[in-house]
């Protein structure tokens, strides 16, 4: 999968299937997916913006990620979604996202 950083580079990076977005992210170091909560759905430092043409493959978020992600940094958009809460499975190879510049 790729994931887009907000000045531009792009990283692509090997998921395992069952894994999460976000656990392929901070396996591959890939800088702007802070996850300060370990994926446990309490933070909102793993929001990215899905691109287009995955958006539904993807879903929408739940009933809680909603409510996370109108306290995230970023801007919130349709596509927005909490990385930790997206499972990657074989569907979704080359599912690219992108990440928001406030995430750090
Ligand atoms: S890692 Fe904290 S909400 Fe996703």
């Amino acid at each position: 999968m790729i994931f887009v950083g907000s000045d531009g580079p792009e990283y692509t990076v090997d998921a395992t299937v069952g894994d999460s977005v976000m656990t392929a992210a901070v396996k591959n170091g890939v800088p702007g997916i802070v996850a300060e909560c370990g994926g446990n759905q309490s933070c909102a430092t793993c929001h990215v913006w899905v691109r287009e043409e995955f958006a539904s493959l993807v879903g929408p978020p739940g009933e809680m990620e909603e409510d996370l992600l109108d306290l995230a940094v970023a801007e919130r958009r349709d596509t927005s979604r909490l990385s930790c809460q997206i499972r990657v499975t074989q569907e979704l190879a080359g599912l690219t996202v992108e990440i928001p510049p406030e995430q750090p």
